[in-house]
């Protein structure tokens, strides 16, 4: 990992609207590409564990595919249970390639 984050996929294999998984120390994320801006939140819903990657985004939020927690993009917060959220990490872009740091 350098400064940026970790190399986890190519610009490319995420066109804007798509999502993809990958695994950054240990943990499932998700990475979203919305309109060309990326965002990569937890994978794992805290309610029970539903895959946010194969949500349904709405903006900026994603819906859990399960039983339909909103979940801010920027900050994980869910939106409709203010207590929960999921950990947000920052994604750069270097070199055609995406970067994930916790
Ligand atoms: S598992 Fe995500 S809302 Fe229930």
């Amino acid at each position: 990992m350098n400064q940026q984050g970790r190399s986890v996929a190519k610009l490319e294999e995420i066109p804007p609207g798509e999502s993809r998984v990958v695994t950054l120390e240990g943990q499932e994320v998700a990475v979203f590409n919305v309109e060309g801006r990326l965002y990569a939140v937890g994978n794992r819903c805290p309610h029970r564990g539903g895959p946010l990657s194969r949500g349904h985004l709405e903006g900026t939020a994603i819906r859990c595919p399960i039983h339909g927690w909103l979940f801010d993009l920027e900050s994980g917060q869910c939106i409709n249970r203010p207590q929960s959220s999921v950990p947000a990490y920052s994604v750069s872009r270097e070199n055609g390639n995406l970067c994930v740091k916790p």
